[in-house]
């Protein structure tokens, strides 16, 4: 089905560029996209909304750094590099404050189970050169008092920030705005193929009249519900799941601050479990990981959870106001890592699968997909990520195995 790229710049539809999902990975694409003079628009009911609304805005590369991840790592520490220039850009570019703070993170260990998986952590993080500090218990405490006594130790990464995704959100879509992006507020129903089915067109919105908006290149970028449009052709369809994460936000009244100077993290009984300080007194708990597909209850138990975890870290917390409880819905992809750029369909292209790292990969999402959009290839960065590495083996190739099965 791969075909030469065709450049989007065309007449004949009134978009070149066609972003479902206005979550912020949909919402920097756009914004990507109309910088570089493409034609642009984004479908969703609720733009700036999605799982952004949830989660906690850690930038944790080094911190949540995973076995056999090393090449999403590179991408993680790519799009990380970015944020300081991406956050100043973004700011100009919509009189918004992000709220980011470049104050590091503290994952520590409460008992010797945790403590040996922190060191065997530290020691894959210096292996691959990374920036991560050994600290006693004592040390740990002396940098962070509201720590528990029995910590045993911990890592300090002053590398990994954090940053507010609703004011990121926000800022996005005051940014889209600016740049000319236009916004449908309403549900994508389809993607439109043309007649030979061989090259996607556009979509048709759920407003009840059957709207049909073409482009020359539609993403889809609509986070868990990626793999759910109708009209997309299995062969493409993208291998994303919805990974429900619940989170709590509490607040901090003036006599308590400062609680905590900076992200604060563990492992507990295998969970991990997260405490995300802002500058304006929120305090982000976060989060549980659960596969229930579209459920986005808040439970009893993993508030529970959430709460028992982030009390053995941080005993005070307990004195705090409670003031939120959310769940979301992270967007699974097999291997834990995005998919971005063309796919075997031409005009369709992807950004989605980003999991745990979506508002940390943001920067880097928009810029190469807004290259994959201008050009038809993907920056060698993010070439790793094309959406082709899942597709389903050629009749070619398939017929190979079959022979020397
Ligand atoms: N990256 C944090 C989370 O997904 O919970």
């Amino acid at each position: 089905m791969h075909t030469p790229y065709e450049a989007p710049r065309s007449n004949a539809a009134p978009y070149d560029v066609l972003v479902i999902g206005g979550g912020i990975i949909g919402l920097v694409t756009a914004w990507r996209a109309a910088e570089r003079g493409l034609r642009t628009a984004v479908v969703d009911p609720a733009p700036g909304g999605g799982a952004a609304r949830v989660a906690a805005g850690m930038l944790a590369a080094v911190t949540e750094l995973h076995y056999g991840e090393q090449t999403l790592l590179g991408l993680n520490l790519a799009s990380a590099r970015r944020y300081p220039s991406f956050v100043a850009e973004l700011e100009r570019a919509s009189g918004h404050d992000l709220a980011f703070r470049t104050c590091g993170t503290l994952s520590v260990a409460l008992d010797a189970d945790d403590r040996a998986h922190l060191r065997e952590l530290h020691d894959f993080q210096q292996r691959l050169g990374l920036d991560a500090q050994w600290l006693t218990g004592r040390e740990c405490r002396r940098l962070e008092p509201m720590l528990a006594p029995g910590v045993r130790g911990g890592l300090r990464v002053d590398g990994d920030h954090q940053v507010d995704p609703r004011r990121l959100a926000a800022a996005l879509l005051a940014a889209c705005e600016r740049a000319g992006v236009v916004l449908h507020r309403v549900r994508a129903e389809r993607l439109l193929l043309n007649g030979d089915g061989d090259r996607a067109i556009g979509a048709e919105l759920a407003d009840g009249a059957g709207t049909r908006l073409t482009a020359g290149q539609t993403v889809l970028a609509a986070g868990s519900l990626s793999g759910r449009l109708l009209g997309v052709p299995e062969e493409v369809l993208p291998p994303v799941r919805p990974v429900k994460g619940q989170v709590l936000r509490l607040s901090v009244p003036g006599p308590y601050a400062p609680f905590l100077s900076r992200t604060v993290r563990a492992v507990v009984r295998g969970g991990h479990v997260y405490l995300v300080p802002r500058e304006n007194g929120e305090l982000v708990v976060g989060a549980t990981t659960e596969e229930l597909g579209w459920d986005t209850t808040v439970t009893a138990g993993g508030v529970y959870e959430l709460l028992r975890d982030a009390h053995e870290l941080v005993p005070g917390i307990t004195e705090l106001p409670l003031v939120e409880t959310l769940a979301g819905l992270r967007p699974g992809s097999p291997d834990n890592a995005p998919l971005l750029g063309p796919t075997e369909l031409p005009g369709l292209q992807l950004a989605t699968g980003h999991y745990r790292n979506g508002v940390l990969l943001t920067p880097i999402t928009g810029d190469a997909m807004a290259e994959a959009l201008d050009s038809g290839e993907l920056p060698p960065e993010a070439r790793p990520f094309s959406p082709r590495r899942f597709a389903p083996p050629t009749t070619a190739t398939a017929a190979v195995q079959e022979h020397t099965a």
